[in-house]
């Protein structure tokens, strides 16, 4: 095994190192952990050490020989590229580090697989401390604004401090994963370079009903930093509600979290949507986040504030000019799509709700 693809890895450095100095030294930093070696971790890749499946592959959770637990993912068949392509990319990644975005230790390749290997965090992802059958924590208030402010300051950093950003593609609760003390850390930020335009990766798996797509995404493809930014704000809206943001029953309707929101904000109502499992929390701080999240995932993009202008809103003492709150946009289909489906524009089974086209205006803040 492992010969001629570390092979390709070292040269890979040693041409980075030539050409970009400093970086290629933080590239130097970067893990090549053997086949054996993440076997033994994962005895074997055994089914009880299986921590879930997700578009790209499976995890496992491993324990090194040095007693460091891991999160082990072997990506899937479709995500193979080749080994310069596939290295360059996790190189990048491995680069960026943010006290709220999971680290990559490193990677593996043995002949045909492709295993990436992360810092392993405690309390698993959000979706199952928030949404899961089973849930095991109740999240306070503290700890959930904790989690929307965590979040926001990694794709923040992602979006608008690193040189090149990077677009997640992929924001949802069960890409936030929390660590000892519920600090939130996303995950599988960069994986997007690895299946490059593969909205498939994500649409067989929800096609298109979990509502966190933004729908110029989903029906036209375009991939910006503001359809994360929709997807921050879905997944604000299952913070508060502690619901999912799929289609759902609300009273004798079935509508997604992000229309059910809309109707109770218009009938100022919105508290209605806080969890019931929130026993005590300051209403005017909650409402303030609904209404963020209500800004992030307006139908036109160009409205939608950038994650620093996020982090401001949700953080202080302010009053939202909500003059300029236009109605969300949302993507919605049959339940019998398939992938053409989602790819194709003008396909009958699916609607995209752009409910308003305003002019391009960004959302501002009246400070108290
Ligand atoms: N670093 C980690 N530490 C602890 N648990 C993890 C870690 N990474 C992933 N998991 C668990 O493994 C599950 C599957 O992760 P995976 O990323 O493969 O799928 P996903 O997040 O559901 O979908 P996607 O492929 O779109 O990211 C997650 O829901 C999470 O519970
Ligand atoms: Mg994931």
């Amino acid at each position: 095994m492992g010969c001629s693809c570390f092979g390709a890895f070292a040269g890979l450095k040693k041409s980075r190192q030539s050409t970009e100095g400093q970086e290629g030294d933080s590239m130097a930093k970067m893990k090549e952990f053997s086949y054996n070696e993440l076997s033994i971790a994962t005895e074997n890749f055994h089914r009880r050490n299986k921590i879930g499946r997700g578009g790209f592959g499976t995890v496992y959770k491993g324990t090194l020989s040095n007693g460091t637990q891991v999160a082990v993912k072997t990506l899937s068949a479709e995500s193979r590229q080749g080994e310069r392509e596939f290295l360059t990319e996790i190189d990048t990644i491995s680069n960026v580090k943010h006290p709220n975005l999971v680290e990559l230790i490193g990677c593996c390749i043995h002949e045909s697989n492709r295993i990436l290997v992360y810092e392993y965090l405690e309390n698993n992802s959000l979706d199952r401390a928030l949404l899961g059958l089973r849930r095991t924590t109740s999240l306070d208030w503290r700890k959930r604004s904790a989690i929307c402010m965590g979040t926001a300051r990694g794709l923040a950093y992602l979006h608008e401090e690193l040189v090149p950003h990077i677009v997640h593609r992929d924001v949802k609760a069960s890409n936030v994963l929390l660590d000892n003390d519920f600090e939130p850390k996303i995950g599988d930020f960069g994986l997007a370079k690895l299946f490059p335009d593969d909205i498939t990766h994500i649409s067989t798996k929800i096609a298109g009903t979990t509502g966190y797509l933004a729908p110029e995404y989903v029906l036209g493809g375009q991939l910006t930093l503001k359809a994360d930014v929709y997807s921050f704000g879905v997944l604000t809206l299952e913070i508060v509600s502690g619901r999912s943001s799929g289609n759902t029953y609300y009273g004798r309707t079935q509508k997604l979290l992000v229309e059910w929101a809309w109707e109770l904000y218009r009938e100022e109502k919105l508290l209605e949507l806080v969890d019931p499992e929130l026993m005590e929390f300051p209403e005017e701080e909650v409402l303030r986040y609904m209404k963020v999240a209500l800004f992030c995932t307006q139908a036109n993009a160009s409205r939608r504030p950038v994650m620093s202008q996020v982090m401001e809103m949700l953080s202080k003492n302010v009053q939202l000019n909500e003059n300029l709150l236009t109605p969300p946009g949302f993507f919605q289909d049959s339940g019998q799509v398939n992938d053409t489906t989602l790819k194709n524009k003008s396909s009958e089974s699916s609607t995209s709700h752009q409910m308003s086209s305003f002019p391009i205006t960004i959302t501002e803040l009246t400070p108290r």
